[in-house]
């Protein structure tokens, strides 16, 4: 395999594994460390200490959990010469338009197969970004036949494209979350976060959380992370969390013999599924409070689909059972506002099956 060369910064991963660095591709992309602080307003109303870790940060052309995950899978596209990109999702993906940005960037085509969600104006914004940066897009019709078609049909007729599984988990993106857990250990070390009791974290895909419960008991943390669904419990579940994260120490381990063999078990991986409402996308009013809470107390956007559930959850936790230490938010949502690129973008110039995600009823 070849190596790409790590620009000025490189992965924690690699600093706790030089033995990695030789062996896995990677390509810089996060502007590391993201900040960890108290939300103030939040824990004096609560009368509870509530810290966020601002992964909406992570970098300053998109943010969120993508170029985490992005920075191995780009990078391995690279170091095997492809030129295409071939990825899927919702119609309002933020995996699609992450690998969107920062394939366009590295000089990487990209083509995003996408099916139906519930249409929110997040969805649309994201269908406009996805053609302003030059993806191409394929409607693919329900989650199911797109499940289907993107393997079945896209990776046999793309074979020279890099196929990045949906919401980029595998074990290699999910080593940008291994990566992630890594950097929060170092923050609470050095003492500017504090040792949390729990971590709140989106569970949709899996390779964030999967991701960070590995990384951070490899950094000697046992804290609890508790996943929350966000996603079709096919997909976001115990079993899959703690199967994607033994994959991912199975590769770590056979790359760098000095990675130790840490104990992963079923425990590590609690999902609460309360949060979850009808369906992938579908807002909750617990959702809607928690977007609303957020927005008005410190001026953080999140979103229905992912991080205003996740919040949800926390929130109803905090207040049901108050307990001892710090409990944080991991925030996984872009903060990277870009209505005015989206704005500049005709929907009559996207692909004809799109036009009617413009034309009906928004899911508020
Ligand atoms: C904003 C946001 N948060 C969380 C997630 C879930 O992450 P994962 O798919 O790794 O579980 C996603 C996935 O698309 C996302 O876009």
């Amino acid at each position: 395999m070849n190596v790409v060369t790590p620009g000025l910064d490189r992965p924690w991963l690699f600093e706790a594994f030089p033995g990695l660095q030789k062996q896995l591709p990677w390509t810089p992309l996060v502007e590391a460390p993201t900040p960890v602080h108290r939300l103030e307003r939040i824990s004096s109303l609560l009368g509870k200490e509530v810290w966020i870790k601002r992964d909406d940060k992570t970098s300053s052309e998109y943010g969120g959990n993508k170029p985490r995950k992005l920075e191995f899978l780009l990078g391995e596209a690279l170091a095997q010469n492809r030129k295409k990109v071939v990825t899927g999702g919702g119609v309002g993906t933020n995996h699609g338009l992450a690998t969107t940005i920062f394939g366009k960037k590295l000089g990487l085509r990209v083509t995003l197969g996408l099916f139906d969600q519930p249409v929110t104006a997040h969805v649309r914004n994201n269908l406009l970004l996805y053609q302003a940066f030059g993806a191409e897009m394929k409607y693919m019709g329900s989650a199911l036949k797109a499940a289907l078609r993107y393997y079945l049909v896209e990776k046999i007729r793309q074979r020279s494209a890099y196929p990045v599984p949906l919401g980029g988990s595998c074990p290699l993106g999910a080593l940008g979350y291994v990566d992630a857990g890594l950097e929060f250990a170092t923050q609470v070390r050095r003492k500017e976060g504090p040792l949390p009791q729990m971590i709140f974290v989106a569970a949709g895909t899996c390779g964030t959380m999967a991701g960070l419960v590995l990384g951070l008991r490899l950094s000697g943390l046992n804290t609890r992370v508790e996943g929350v669904q966000v996603a079709p419990s096919a997909f976001a579940n115990p079993k899959a969390l703690l199967r994607l994260a033994r994959k991912t120490l199975t590769l770590m381990r056979r790359l760098d013999g000095s990675v130790p063999g840490v104990q992963l078990n079923l425990v590590d991986f609690p999902v609460e599924r309360g949060h979850y409402g009808a369906g992938y996308g579908h807002p909750t009013p617990a959702c809607r409070e928690a977007i609303q809470l957020m927005g008005e107390s410190e001026e953080i956007f999140l979103d229905p689909t992912y991080t205003g559930k996740t919040f949800g959850a926390l929130l109803a936790r905090v207040r049901s059972e108050p307990g001892e230490g710090p409990v944080l938010f991991w925030n996984t949502l872009s903060s990277v506002d870009l209505t005015p690129v989206a704005q500049s973008v005709d929907f009559r110039s996207l692909p004809v099956a799109f036009h009617r995600f413009f034309e009906c009823a928004l899911v508020e």
